[in-house]
């Protein structure tokens, strides 16, 4: 009976995967501690959306430096598994691209971009002109698609993203 829900688990990921296209890889845990305790840290008021949010690991991290996590993720199986890693987190099962940023967001964290470059940076400038104010979006792997990135930390790419108004003179 076991190797029914081994075998049942492994299709359902692999289902999610082809259908949305972004393998589930996590993060490196020493690359992500390396950003938010040395390189980027991140402040007791930071409020970090982990977009894909996995397994939870990177939201672990942010919460082990004293920031708020927050994580979105599709994939039923995940979102289970990082709600019971990670109690106390607020993880969301959500489609990244329709489901609004948190009111409160600071920084936006993103593994692989990929083929999906040009979508995110739309939702970044659509997020922060909603919100009114900067946000900084840091992405591990890819960079975005014709943006020079404000600043790089080891494997990450650091983006500002600012609303129009706020670009003005
Ligand atoms: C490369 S993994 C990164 C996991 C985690 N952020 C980390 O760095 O360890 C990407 C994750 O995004 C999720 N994902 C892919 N497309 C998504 C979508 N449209 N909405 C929400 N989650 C999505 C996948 O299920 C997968 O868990």
């Amino acid at each position: 009976m076991t190797w029914l829900y081994i075998v049942g688990g492994v299709v359902v990921v692999l289902g999610f995967t082809a259908f949305f296209g972004a393998p589930y890889v996590p993060s490196r845990r020493r690359d992500v501690r390396r950003l938010f305790m040395n390189d980027y840290p991140l402040r007791s008021d930071d409020v970090v959306l982990d977009l894909g949010s996995g397994d939870g690991t990177v939201l672990r991290v942010i919460r082990q430096a004293g920031a708020r996590a927050i994580g979105y993720e599709l994939h039923p199986l995940l979102y289970w598994v990082s709600k019971v890693l990670t109690p106390g987190v607020q993880i969301r099962m959500v489609n990244i691209w329709t489901a609004p940023f948190p009111k409160d967001v600071t920084v936006v964290y993103i593994f692989s971009v990929g083929r999906d470059g040009n979508r995110l940076v739309r939702k970044m400038q659509r997020e922060v002109a909603r919100l009114g104010r900067t946000v900084t979006l840091i992405c591990y792997g890819n960079p975005l698609p014709g943006r020079a990135p404000d600043s790089a930390a080891g494997p990450y790419l650091l983006y500002r993203f600012r609303p129009l108004h706020l670009n003005k003179p």
